[in-house]
């Protein structure tokens, strides 16, 4: 969008000023977890592990792992480190299963959050001036109040849009014109559906760049975006527990993983099954140590999410992780194969006549799991009634051949499956019902 780079003083670090700064900043925070939050006092004594035993990076694996179950045992306060007159602000993340989690910010944790959005969205070609419509939900949820001081603070105009009111957004992106949309993926393919139900050609607004994230999506996903609104479509990765939007940013110029921004967020990758620590290229659950955070240090946070962290690219200090595309809670188990959603995303994404639409439903039948796949024809000749039992039997091909399952799939009606107004929950498990 734009040839000049911004950086931050810590994106022009070498990588050794960014591991002397990040030992420097982990100790502190093992240090501020230690003495101010009990759990992590329990959990080091337990381990048999004080602050001081953490000399070098390394060190930090001897260090306990936290979990979500961790944060919800303290719900809802008992993980802050500073007093409840220190803290800003909250935001907590429902989750499907219990008691949501709860994560606070103080004055420094908020600024430092907007510095790493800012920086994300120069990363993604957003510069001052430019105007960013913002459809992340406002509210609780990290996304749209993240992106919102994140965009202010590089110098952007805020469209507050948040989700919903779909025909009103895309009424607002034609009069106001922002170059930038961040919003979930799901939630761009229903404005889309909107934009073409108003007869406005998506590729002719002003739009120049979508800021993506809180759920996975996949590079078919990207370039179907990419195609239909003419814009190039970037990753931003992040969640609750370790600050909100902003971890980690893909840049627009290599869009290839996004680079973590490390000099606040300390990433390891372990397997998930036996904990031990991977070296960097191998796949397996991100775990993330906050090194700046205030009001609620992480540490060892157990992200559930699949990836595998790489060298840096266009910010050659900061490791890269790839693509986010799925967590180890999405896997779904049929008859002994493992599927993540996003490997059928993949397979309906290069189906001709069939629209970035689907859904998953699991039942049981006897003693068999079984699979269907709903997708949802589009509006081309190539989908008529006629060609839509071809199209589903393509689907089921490729997932037989892709994936190892053999699964029902049937193509529906156009605009017949339910729109995403925010993240999308694309499986429906029916098992534990039948
Ligand atoms: O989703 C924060 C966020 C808001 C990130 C807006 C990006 C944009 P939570 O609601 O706590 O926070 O959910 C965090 O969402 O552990 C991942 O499983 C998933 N997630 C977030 N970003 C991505 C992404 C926000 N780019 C959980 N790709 C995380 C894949 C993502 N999954």
């Amino acid at each position: 969008m734009d040839d000049e780079l911004l950086l931050d003083p810590a994106e022009r670090l070498d990588r050794d000023e960014l591991l002397a700064l990040q030992l420097d900043r982990l100790k502190s925070t093992l240090r501020l977890a230690y003495d101010h939050v009990e759990l992590y006092r329990r959990k080091f004594d337990a381990a048999g592990v004080t602050p001081a035993d953490c000399r070098s990076l390394a060190d930090l694996a001897r260090f306990p792992f936290t979990t979500k179950e961790d944060l919800r045992e303290a719900y809802p306060f008992g993980m802050f480190a500073v007093p409840m007159s220190e803290v800003r602000r909250l935001h907590a993340s429902s989750g499907t299963t219990g008691l949501p989690t709860v994560v606070g910010y103080t004055e420094d944790d908020l600024s430092m959050w907007a510095d790493v959005v800012a920086r994300s969205i120069r990363a993604a070609g957003g510069r001052p001036g430019h105007k960013v419509h913002v459809a992340y939900g406002y509210g609780l949820f990290t996304g749209g109040l993240g992106a919102h001081y994140g965009a202010e603070r590089a110098g952007c105009t805020v469209i507050p849009a948040s989700g919903g009111m779909t025909a009103r957004q895309v009424r607002l992106i034609q009069d106001f014109r922002p170059e930038i949309i961040m919003v979930t993926p799901s939630y761009m393919l229903t404005l889309l559906d909107e934009f073409e139900r108003q007869g406005v050609d998506p590729r002719g607004t002003s739009l120049r760049v979508g800021i993506f994230g809180a759920e996975p999506w996949t590079e078919g996903m990207r370039s179907e975006i990419e195609q239909r609104f003419g814009i190039d479509a970037v990753d931003i990765y992040g969640l609750s527990e370790v600050i909100g939007p902003g971890v980690a940013q893909e840049c627009v110029e290599t869009k290839d993983g996004l680079h973590i921004w490390e000099d606040h967020f300390y990433p390891e990758v372990v397997d998930p099954f036996t904990d031990e620590v991977l070296a960097e290229g191998d796949s397996g659950e991100l775990v993330f140590t906050s090194l700046t955070k205030q009001a609620m240090p992480v540490v060892r946070y157990r992200t559930r999410d699949l990836t595998r962290l790489l060298p840096g690219t266009a910010r050659p200090a900061f490791r890269r992780m790839e693509k986010v595309t799925g967590r180890c809670d999405d896997m779904i188990i049929l008859r002994g194969v493992n599927v993540f959603p996003s490997q059928i995303e993949e397979i309906v994404l290069r189906t001709p006549g069939v629209a970035p639409h689907f859904r998953i439903e699991l039942t049981r039948r006897g003693r068999l799991d079984h699979m269907a796949v709903f997708a949802e024809a589009d509006r081309s000749a190539a989908a008529g009634p006629d060609h839509r039992p071809a199209a589903a039997a393509a689907i089921a091909q490729g997932i037989k051949d892709g994936v190892g399952l053999t699964v029902d799939v049937t193509v529906v009606d156009p605009e017949t499956l339910e729109r995403s107004v925010g993240k999308i929950q694309r499986v429906r498990d029916l098992r534990a019902k039948n």
